[in-house]
């Protein structure tokens, strides 16, 4: 295996740093977007509408962004995995691991996926009501 210069090292270790943080930035819209959707009534008026609204769109903004972000990020991650991550001391079953935790982590995408529809149908049904 090539050995990779401290420069690179120091650039994919923050850049695997900064998947963490991403996932972090997704799961907390998720969680946001979630809270603020259960608490939002028809009758809440139309200034809680419009701060609905315009929360719903910035916070599908940084989950968009952040989801790129990590897709994106994963692949030097991957790339460098061998020669920055890999832990001897636990050999093969790292890999195993890796693999469990990734389908938790697109389970976790999924489900987030499915119930920005909802929350989306929400926010048009909201801003028709604001327009008509
Ligand atoms: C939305 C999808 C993804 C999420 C939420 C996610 C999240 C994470 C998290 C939280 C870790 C840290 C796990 C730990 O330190 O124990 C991680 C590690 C890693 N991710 Fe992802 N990831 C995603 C997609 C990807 C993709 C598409 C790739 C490859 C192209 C990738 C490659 C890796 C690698 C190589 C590691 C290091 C191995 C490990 O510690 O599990 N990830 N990911």
């Amino acid at each position: 295996m090539d050995e990779i210069s401290p420069a690179l090292g120091a650039i994919i270790t923050a850049n695997n740093y900064l998947h963490d943080v991403a996932t972090g930035l997704m799961l907390m819209s998720f969680g946001a977007i979630w809270l603020v959707s259960r608490r939002f009534h028809p009758d809440s008026g139309e200034r809680a509408a419009g701060l609905y609204l315009s929360l719903y769109g910035a916070v599908t903004r940084i989950a968009k962004f952040s989801l790129v972000w990590i897709l994106v990020g994963g692949v030097p991650r991957t790339i460098y995995y061998t020669r920055l991550e890999w832990a001897p001391a636990v050999g093969d079953t790292q890999v195993v691991a890796i693999a469990i935790k990734h389908v938790l982590v697109f389970a976790m995408v999924g489900a987030g996926v499915y119930y920005w529809t909802i929350f989306k149908k929400q926010a048009n049904r909201i801003r028709q009501e604001l327009q008509g």
